[in-house]
């Protein structure tokens, strides 16, 4: 029997998104994105941003179609973000998969935007089974999670205060650094030194939960403490110590977390996950502590639609489906 063909449909934030996957191939994977257009306002707006998918939707489905090279009555279900966004955007993506599966007559997968992210990684390594230990690292959660099979994960440990994701933007800011921050953050920190010593965090403390909070506020303060004495301050070592601080907790614990539950395999997934030190920190310890490690392509790290296509297949092969009924949901938690 053929594996089902699944169109999904990503619109909770700035990114207008769709891809077609075969099982675990990617056929496709397309995305129309307003984030230079959010850039000058320095975030997202939740208006401009609805507009732009109302724009962009009618666009980057038909894409989605004719690069898969495949035909929309073909298809065997349509799956969409449903949450967590923001809300105006979620429903142009929404209400255009209801139309779509609706004159099809296939079914609607309602998909956690989160849960998403974390399937990214079947589609890198279509051999990939649970159990394994999953990072979680997004603008809005930063959490490490054992996969116990496609739909049960157990939350081992998660942030405090900020996400990963919202520190990088943070810090950005401070650093007179472009929306969204990360990549900047990244760029800049490639020229510069991890000379500034950093708060501890939770070193070797608070099981697996982080907090960045006491880090964000650290660097705030010495940027703004040397701004007013008029002292030189390489904003590139700022950049670049912030990193390391940031992200080698991250690699450490989903290490030991991988290590304590036994498991070989470790994953990832989530805007973060895109930047290329951590990359090759998490990389380097897998290897050293000898687990296997299935990274997604950076592009399918920040926020694409063919995440919640693989998302769709799990949900699909569950017949887990949603009536025409469903909203979006503006915040729902990561375990639904
Ligand atoms: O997963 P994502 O695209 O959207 C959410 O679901 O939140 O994550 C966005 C977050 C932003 O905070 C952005 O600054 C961060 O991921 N990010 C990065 C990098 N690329 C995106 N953080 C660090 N380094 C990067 N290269
Ligand atoms: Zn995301």
């Amino acid at each position: 029997m053929k594996e089902p063909l699944i169109l999904g449909i990503e619109s909770s934030c700035d990114e207008t998104a769709a891809a077609v996957i075969r099982g675990r191939s990617l056929l496709s994977d397309e995305i129309i994105s307003s984030a230079q257009l959010q850039a000058r306002f320095g975030g997202v707006v939740p208006e401009l941003a609805s507009r732009a998918h109302t724009d962009a939707i009618g666009e980057v489905v038909p894409q989605a179609l004719k690069a898969a090279g495949v035909s929309k009555e073909e298809l065997s279900a349509v799956a969409v973000t449903y949450g967590a966004g923001l809300l105006g955007a979620l429903l142009v993506g929404l209400s255009f998969a209801k139309g779509l599966a609706y004159s099809l007559h296939i079914p609607l997968i309602a998909v956690n935007h989160i849960r998403g992210h974390l399937a990214a990684a079947y589609l890198e390594d279509a051999s990939l089974e649970p159990p394994f230990v999953t990072l979680l690292a997004s603008g809005g959660h930063t959490a490490i999670l054992y996969a116990k099979s496609e739909t049960q994960f157990e939350i081992l440990g998660g942030t405090l205060d900020d996400a990963a994701g919202e520190a990088f933007d943070k810090i950005a800011r401070v650093l007179g650094l472009p929306y969204p921050g990360g990549p900047h953050v990244e760029a800049l920190a490639r020229g510069g030194n991890p000379s500034i010593p950093m708060p501890r965090m939770l070193k070797g403390a608070g099981g697996y939960n982080f907090s960045y909070s006491g880090l964000k506020t650290y660097i705030i303060n010495y940027v703004h403490t040397a701004e007013q004495r008029g002292e030189e301050y390489s904003r590139a070592d700022v950049a670049c110590s912030f990193q390391h601080a940031a992200l080698d907790i991250l690699v450490q614990k989903t290490v030991e977390a991988a290590r304590e539950k036994g498991t070989d395999t470790v994953t990832a997934g989530g805007g973060v996950i895109a930047n290329g030190y951590l990359r090759e920190s998490l990389s380097a310890m897998c290897a050293q502590a000898g687990l296997k490690l299935v990274l997604p392509a950076k592009k399918r790290c920040t926020d694409n639609a063919a995440m919640i296509a693989a998302e769709g297949l799990i949900q699909y092969r569950a017949g887990n489906f949603a009536p025409l009924s469903v909203n979006a949901a503006p915040s729902i938690p990561l375990k639904v």
